[in-house]
C-alpha cells in the first residue's frame, strides 16, 4: 500500500511539480499540506513502540524528525501526524523577516538524486508574533523549535522566548544564507560565550546545528565546547554553501541526496571520536529507508529530513518506519538502541 502511495507522489512531483517554476510548486505543495487532512489518516504512521527513542531525555515515539524549515502552524499540526517522531519549526529569528527575494529556491537534478538550493534567508513571523502563536500548537509528537541570531545576546532572548513552548531547542548557528549566521563556525571563542549563554537560558535539552561545510571545526572546536557547556545533541547538519548563479544572492545551500555521504561519513567519525557522551542527528540527504537504516546503526539517535518530504512525499516516513520494524524482527532485537554498532 505505502509502495503503491509512493509511486503515485512521484508521478505527481515528476509530471507536475518539477515542471512547474518553484515558487509556484512551492505554493501549491503548501496550500495542498496545509488544506489536506492527511494527518487524520493512520496509514502515515507506525505504532509500533519499539521504535521510539530518547533524545535528551525526551521520549520521540520513533527517530524520525522533520528537519526545520516550515514555520506555518497548520503545517507544523499537519506534519506531526505524518509518521515523524519530532518536527522542528523554521529558524526564528528577533525581528520578522521577508527572505530573500526571488529566485530563492532552485531544483538541482544530480546522479545522486534531486536536491534543493535555496537561499531563503530566514523569512519568518520573529520572535514576539511566533511566541504569541505557538501556544495553539498542539504536541502530538515532541515539537523542536529552532533559533537563529546574530549575538549572543539575540540567541540568549530567542531561547528564553521559545523555549517554553517546545520539547527541545535547536541552537540553529550554520544556515549559509544569513552572514552572520552561518560565521558562528569560524569563531570558535564566541561560540563558547554562546553555548555558556544558552545552556543558562533554558532547563530545555538543548540541539546544536553545524554545518557540513566546517568539519575541522566542528569536531576540533565547536563539539567540544558544546560538551563542556552541557549542550549534548549535535544536528549534523544543515546545507552545504554552493554558488548558484540561477538565486537571486547568487549561492544558497544545498540540500538533498548529494550530501547523504558526508551525513553518513560525519555520524561514524563523531561516534568514534566521542563515543556515547554525544547525541547525533543525522541531517542531510535521507530520503529512502535505506539511508535512514544506515545512519542509525552508524550510530545516530535519530534522523531529520526535509528536502525527502518533497521530493518522496509523505509516506516516506511510514516507508522507513516499516523497513525499521523489519530490520528488528529479522535481527530479532527489541528497540531501536540496539541497532547501533
Ligand atoms: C528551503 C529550505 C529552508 C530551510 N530553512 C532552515 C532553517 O530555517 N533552519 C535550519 O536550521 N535549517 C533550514 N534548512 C535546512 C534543513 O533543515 C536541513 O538541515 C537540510 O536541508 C539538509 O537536510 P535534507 O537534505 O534532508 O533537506 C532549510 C532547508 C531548505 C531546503
Amino acid at each position: 500500500m505505502a509502495g503503491a502511495a509512493d509511486a503515485i507522489y512521484r508521478a505527481i512531483y515528476r509530471g507536475l511539480l518539477c515542471r512547474l517554476p518553484e515558487s509556484i510548486a512551492v505554493a501549491v505543495g503548501q496550500a495542498a499540506l496545509r488544506w489536506l487532512p492527511l494527518d487524520r489518516c493512520p496509514i502515515f504512521r507506525s505504532t509500533d513502540p519499539r521504535l521510539a527513542v530518547s533524545l535528551g531525555g525526551v521520549r520521540l515515539p520513533n527517530p524520525l524528525i522533520l528537519s526545520s524549515m516550515y514555520y506555518d502552524l497548520t503545517i507544523l499540526r499537519r506534519a506531526m501526524g505524518l509518521g515523524f517522531g519530532a518536527v522542528t519549526t523554521k529558524s526564528i529569528t528577533l525581528s520578522p523577516r521577508a527572505g530573500h527575494p526571488e529566485p530563492n529556491l532552485v531544483r538541482l537534478e544530480a546522479a545522486a538524486g534531486s536536491g534543493l538550493v535555496n537561499c531563503n534567508g530566514f523569512r519568518n513571523p520573529g520572535l514576539q508574533a511566533y511566541r504569541a502563536a505557538l501556544p495553539s500548537l498542539p504536541h502530538r509528537v515532541p515539537l523542536i523549535v529552532s533559533v537563529a541570531g546574530e549575538s549572543v545576546e539575540e540567541y540568549v532572548r530567542l531561547v528564553e522566548g521559545l523555549a517554553p513552548f517546545g520539547d527541545l531547542v535547536e541552537v540553529n548557528i550554520s544556515s549559509p544564507n544569513t552572514a552572520l549566521v552561518y560565521q558562528w563556525s569560524q569563531k570558535p571563542q564566541d561560540v563558547v560565550q554562546l553555548f555558556d549563554a544558552v545552556r543558562a537560558a533554558t532547563t530545555k535539552p538543548l540541539i546544536v546545528k553545524l554545518s557540513p561545510d566546517f568539519r575541522e571545526a566542528n569536531e576540533q572546536a565547536l563539539i567540544p565546547a558544546a560538551l563542556d557547556h552541557s549542550l549534548r545533541i549535535v544536528n549534523y547538519g544543515n546545507t552545504r554553501r554552493v554558488t548558484e548563479p540561477r538565486l537571486s544572492q547568487g549561492a544558497g545551500g544545498l540540500s538533498g541526496p548529494e550530501l547523504f555521504p558526508d551525513t553518513l561519513d560525519n555520524v561514524r567519525r563523531i561516534r568514534r571520536r566521542f563515543g556515547e557522551q554525544v547525541e547525533v542527528i543525522a541531517t542531510g540527504g535521507i530520503d529512502a529507508p535505506e539511508k535512514a537504516l544506515s545512519v542509525l546503526e552508524a550510530g545516530a539517535s535519530a534522523c531529520g529530513y526535509f528536502t525527502g518530504f518533497v521530493s518522496r512525499g509523505p509516506f516516506l516516513a511510514r516507508r522507513i518506519l516499516d523497513r525499521l520494524s523489519r530490520e528488528l524482527d529479522q535481527r530479532g532485537i527489541p528497540c531501536l538502541d540496539d541497532l547501533r554498532r
